[in-house]
């Protein structure tokens, strides 16, 4: 940590040189952004310039206010082209066979898909206590969208061997106040794509809307399939799709802030409006979760949409495509080692067999020689996993990985598995979250070396163990004290 004063509201403000080249100090702390190394968290096409380009554009509207497009037209006209790009893509129009595509360009992923939940629900106001069904394999963010709108989730299990739900199940599931079906266009844990023609058929059937969650790979899978990769239909030329989502500040490469949830068409999107007109101010209309919003993330994704456009994308796809099989043959090429699930999109996923390392040592071990991967806990009987998200940036690196991880895997060998106090691991599997007390959490936390300073400590691998062990409720609550304790305030 930098230990000088570094106060966010200093006595007497700081020359702007200064302050720049203080971010870029905190900066050296992170994670590398660049150089196709970290697997997650990040989206690197590693096109020259087109990093200048979006930070120019996003100066450009930083301060322009989405509050009211009538104000501000220019943002209008980008949100809209946005949304246009994304429709086309996807299967909307224009065109008289395709449906009228309509959409609103939101903060994130996680938005869109409250925004989709709020939508579905609200067009359902007779329901009292609406439901929506949940493959186990969706993303978290519809648990939180539940959470946060008070709908109910009826989870439907996910095949071990498919890691997709059986349509049947998912068909059960559904009841009179069932809302919303939802699919992933992939799955982001597997990279997986569900059956997405098959769950949009009974949902229909049933009179109710489904979702397609493609936040993730919705922008790349149009171009996996141009390329020749066997793409199943997951778009709106899927009759019973009623709604996508396709984050932008992922595989369209635009720096963080946008995604765009899309609608059918225009009478399904209506629920998603928030009018309100009875105080003394201006009424506010609101398509989206936030009322002012900056157009920097807008401006910058529309710059980058046009600059790399749709060629630009295909070659990015083509190159992520051929990491892809890079990654995933060296690790078929190491003994130990074996993929959750052939990739069909843009994940590379593998866990560790009988005969081989421990996983979270491995992380380490990989994380020690450059290559920051991303741990995934057992869950629901799916194995401990390392979850890699593969952009075109890891193109040109990938063929250092192989020897890297076959170095790495023999180094977790010679290391041993994770040894925590047996009572420790039988305290982890059998608390209940509510006996958590701060004590205990502080104790925990400092026997893993996390905590103050804010740092993490250079091998994760006891702390994965720990949480591993845990059932899902306790390893929320200690996530979520764990977290609390680096949210302090420096004063
Ligand atoms: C499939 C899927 N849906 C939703 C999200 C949530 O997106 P965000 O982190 O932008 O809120 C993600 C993020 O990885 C994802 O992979």
């Amino acid at each position: 940590m930098i230990d000088e004063d570094r106060s966010a509201l200093p006595a007497q403000g700081v020359p702007a040189e200064r302050v720049l080249a203080e971010i870029r100090e905190l900066r050296g702390m992170d994670r590398p952004t660049h150089g196709g190394r970290l697997f997650a968290y990040v989206y690197d096409p590693g096109v020259a310039g087109l990093e200048e380009l979006a930070a120019a554009a996003y100066a450009e509207s930083a301060h322009v206010n989405g509050l009211d497009p009538t104000a501000f037209p220019s943002l209008l006209a980008m949100e809209n082209a946005l949304v246009g790009a994304a429709a086309r893509l996807l299967g909307g129009g224009p065109g008289t066979n395709a449906p009228a595509v309509v959409g609103s360009v939101t903060s994130g992923g996680t938005e869109s898909l409250i925004l989709a939940v709020k939508t579905a629900r609200d067009a359902r106001p007779e329901i009292d206590e609406p439901r929506i069904v949940v493959p186990a394999s969706a993303h978290a963010a519809f648990a939180k969208a539940a959470h946060y709108l008070r709908v109910e989730i009826d989870s439907v299990p996910v095949d071990l061997d498919t890691l997709r739900p059986a349509v049947a199940d998912v068909a059960a599931a559904i009841r009179p106040e069932t809302v919303l079906v939802v699919c992933s266009a992939p799955s982001y844990a597997h990279g997986v794509i569900d059956p997405v023609e098959q769950i949009a058929e009974v949902a229909a059937a049933a009179g109710v809307r489904c979702h397609v969650d493609a936040c993730f790979g919705g922008w790349t899978l149009p171009y996996l399939r141009r390329l020749g990769a066997p793409v199943p239909a997951f778009d709106f030329a899927v009759p019973g799709v009623t709604s996508i989502s396709v984050d932008l500040h992922k595989y369209a490469y635009a720096p963080k802030g946008v995604s765009v949830l899309l609608h059918r068409d225009p009478a399904l999107r209506a629920p998603q409006y928030f009018a309100y007109a009875d105080w003394p101010g201006y009424t506010m209309v609101n398509p989206v979760i936030s009322s002012t919003r900056s157009g920097g993330p807008i401006a910058a994704a529309y710059a980058t949409l046009r600059h790399l456009g749709d060629d630009g994308y295909l070659e990015l796809t083509r190159q992520t495509r051929e990491a892809v099989r890079v990654l995933a043959d060296a690790v078929r090429g190491v003994d130990g080692l074996r993929l959750v699930a052939e990739p069909a999109s843009t994940v590379v996923c593998f866990t560790t067999t009988d005969s081989g390392p421990d996983l979270f040592v491995l992380v380490d071990e990989l994380a020690a020689r450059g290559w920051h991967t991303q741990p995934q806990l057992g869950y629901a009987g799916l194995p401990r996993s390392v979850h890699l998200t593969v952009t075109a940036a890891v193109a040109p690196r990938a063929a250092e990985f192989g020897p890297d991880l076959a170095e790495a895997v023999t180094a977790a060998g010679v290391t041993g598995p994770v040894t925590l106090p047996p009572e420790l691991l039988a305290l982890a599997g059998a608390l209940s979250p509510e006996a958590l007390t701060a004590d205990l959490v502080a104790g925990l936390a400092a026997g893993l070396g996390l905590g103050a300073g804010g740092g993490l400590p250079e091998r994760m691998a006891p702390v994965n163990t720990l949480l591993d062990a845990a059932a899902p409720a306790l390893r929320e609550r200690l996530l979520v004290e764990f977290v609390s304790l680096l949210q302090r305030p420096s004063y």
